[in-house]
């Protein structure tokens, strides 16, 4: 084949392509097989290898594969990205027809439609009918430039099917269906979940790797035109019919109506029929059709006169309350947990609900069989919202909390002024499982691959009891446990030799001391410099110590005097685990923080050094605004490798992320601050 051939058939692909993606994506409507439609892009791939000058950046292949972004750009919006005014109820919707019908002065009025998708607010610019720019929604005048992950999107047009020059606004969102596979997979990792389908989205979108946002399933629906050249349709159904025909995804749903009744009728309709939808929405968006009129009404600082959202309450389902699970946290607070029958609630199946404490369980007169309400707020956990007394057969059994801990079986104690009950034995198993939770956690001492499920196991194999058994594990004890192969071992070991050389605050904010929060713990570690000092602390010098109030003080001089503290810290010392505040920097060096390319990066060292150890490079790092981590992840910026790095450089690479040498990390270290 030669060029002339390859050219014309891959243009002929690339047009095939096109077709069955807006098929499939756009019109839902596919009617080849995926494995005719991956033939042809195999073959379009192949071409562009063999012939690289035919590429072109609208190709259907561009849609993955461009290389990690060091940060979004920004975008100025050619016309700002108003918000909308909100209403609750038929009347607030009736002022608002109110208002629109004494502007139009006897026109007649028609509405537009449209369900409130409950995504990310994005805006599309098409240059000669080609996707130029793709941004967010920013503060409304700028947004972020993330056309490489909004290309990903298949119902998003790279070509569109007239070349026009304009600029249209959207919706992306994840669907249900992807949502749940997507919290699923992340679950099964051991990895936080996302509280709701909009939060995925938003997520994903900002993932600065486009190879990592093509792997989450998002859609686009396209609700208006932005900015625009030429002539523009005279009402908005019109322009949405226009939308669509030039190949944009535009949300079937939507109905033009007379007057507000027609508004009114569609909202309860869609009220009702919302649990249906494959995707989430959060309310009805209400339009003015007559684009003129809407240019003489005109915006308010924050949102058009024209238009108005409806908003919904959020989901609520009935199901049945079956049994209440108690657990005992880290401080010892029991906490229930209503189990319910499975029910699907706002995209995911609830299965738990938090019933927060005794009060709110008596408060709200709760029994074992109840019909209950369940909401979501914006957790992942919904809430029990009312108990449905109507439904009470007589089998219902009333619930009282117990008196002994369901894990220890030591007398369960209600402190003075506290709602929750608490197990105060300090051996109790079940906290000291969740302890251990907390200080492999990522803001105490990151320890990356130890989740919820391998310190059960480690805990139930007996292999850990407290938090300084973690730095004996040896490989063998790691391989013995469920899904743990030896490639995860090994990174699990070194997580945790990497977490020896986090800074001391780090390490007080593990230890899971009562009332220290991270800020405490930042405060401690800058004043005392070093955990030996703490130790020896009283509990009036605490308490003088601006920002530690007296119940931190009281609390850290009772931890700091139990024998069994004191050996667990001698056991960490033992196992090197460093004890030293390493931000002290950070107040002595007068160079530029702010101006260090370094401040607000999340930083990993790696390797030997030669010019300095691994914790005065932490120190260092730290002083100048970087957050110095033990492992490389995904939220890792910058890797710092030294001689002899070994498998955080490979991992480094693979996640794309910028390597810095020794010698470029110094010659990027402010004047006077290299040793
Ligand atoms: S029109 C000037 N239509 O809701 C008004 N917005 O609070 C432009 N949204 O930022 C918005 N579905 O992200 C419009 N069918 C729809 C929508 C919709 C969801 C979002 C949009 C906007 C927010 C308004």
């Amino acid at each position: 084949m030669n060029l002339e051939e390859a050219k014309r058939r891959a243009e002929e692909l690339r047009e095939i392509i096109e077709e069955h993606d807006y098929r499939y994506h756009v019109l839902d409507d596919p009617v080849v097989s995926d494995e005719q439609y991956d033939e042809w892009m195999r073959e379009l791939i192949r071409l562009e290898e063999r012939f690289p000058e035919l590429r072109t950046p609208d190709s259907p292949t561009r849609r993955v594969g461009g290389e990690p972004l060091p940060h979004f750009r920004k975008v100025e919006h050619p016309v700002p990205m108003l918000s909308l005014g909100n209403v609750f109820n038929e009347q607030e919707l009736r002022e608002f027809d109110d208002r629109v019908r004494k502007a139009a002065g006897g026109r007649p009025v028609r509405y537009v439609c449209e369900l409130k998708i409950d995504g990310l607010a994005v805006s599309l610019r098409y240059k000669d009918g080609l996707l130029d720019i793709g941004a967010t929604r920013g503060d409304g005048t700028v947004g972020e430039d993330i056309t490489q992950n909004l290309k990903t999107i298949r119902s998003v047009p790279l070509r569109l099917k007239e070349p026009v020059t304009l600029e249209v606004r959207g919706e992306a969102y994840m669907p249900k269906r992807a949502f749940e596979r997507l919290n699923a997979l992340r679950e099964s990792k051991g990895e936080p979940l996302f509280a709701n389908p909009r939060n995925a989205a938003a997520g994903s979108l900002r993932q600065l790797d486009p190879k990592l946002a093509a792997e989450r399933t998002l859609d686009v629906f396209v609700h208006g035109l932005g900015h625009m050249e030429g002539h523009r349709p005279a009402t908005h159904t019109k322009a949405l019919d226009w939308l669509s025909s030039l190949g944009f995804k535009v949300n079937p749903e939507r109905e033009t109506v007379d007057g507000i009744d027609g508004v009114i009728d569609y909202v309860n309709r869609w009220r009702e029929k919302r649990p249906e939808l494959p995707y989430e929405i959060d309310g009805v968006v209400v339009k003015l059709d007559d684009l003129d009129l809407r240019e003489e009404m005109g915006n308010t600082a924050k949102s058009p006169r024209w238009a108005v959202a409806f908003k919904f309450p959020a989901e609520e389902a009935v199901t049945v309350l079956r049994d209440i699970e108690l657990s005992v946290g880290r401080t010892g607070v029991v906490t229930p947990t209503a189990i319910l029958d499975p029910v699907r609630l706002a995209g995911t199946t609830v299965k738990r609900a938090s019933l927060h404490n005794e009060d709110i369980i008596r408060g709200k007169g709760i029994m074992l069989g109840d019909h209950v309400i369940i909401r979501k707020a914006g957790d992942i956990i919904p809430e029990v919202v009312a108990v449905l007394t109507e439904k009470r057969t007589g089998d219902e059994r009333p619930f009282s909390m117990p008196e002994k801990c369901p894990e220890c079986h030591s007398r369960l104690v209600r402190l003075e002024g506290e709602v929750a009950l608490r197990c105060i034995n300090p051996e109790c198993p079940a906290q000291a499982r969740e302890g251990i939770i907390h200080f492999v956690s990522r803001g105490a001492m990151n320890i990356e691959g130890l989740g919820e499920k391998v310190v059960t196991q480690l805990f139930e194999k007996g292999l850990v009891r407290g938090v300084a058994d973690l730095y004996d594990l040896k490989k063998e004890d790691l391989v013995s446990l469920e899904r743990m192969g030896e490639k995860s071992a090994s990174n699990l070991l070194a997580a945790l030799e990497a977490s020896k050389s986090l800074s001391l605050e780090r390490l007080l904010f593990g230890l899971g001391i009562r009332f220290v929060g991270a800020k405490a713990a930042k405060v401690l570690a800058r004043h005392y410099r070093h955990m030996d000092q703490l130790m020896e602390a009283t509990e009036e010098e605490l308490t003088s110590l601006e920002e530690i109030g007296p119940k931190i003080a009281a609390s850290v001089a009772e931890y700091m005097a139990r024998p069994e503290v004191k050996e667990t810290i001698r056991r960490l010392k033992q196992a090197g685990v460093n004890m030293e505040y390493l931000g002290a920097g950070a107040e002595t060096t007068t160079a530029g923080t702010k101006d260090s390319p370094l401040a607000g990066k999340t930083v990993v060292l790696t390797g030997t050094l030669s010019s300095m150890s691994r914790n005065e490079a932490a120190a260092l790092l730290e002083s100048l605004g970087a957050n110095v981590t033990g492992s490389v992840s995904k939220k890792t910026d910058l890797l710092i490798a030294g001689e002899k790095a070994g498998s955080k450089l490979d991992k480094a690479k693979k996640l794309g992320i910028t390597i810095w040498d020794e010698e470029t990390f110094l010659k990027n270290l402010p004047e006077g601050v290299a040793t």
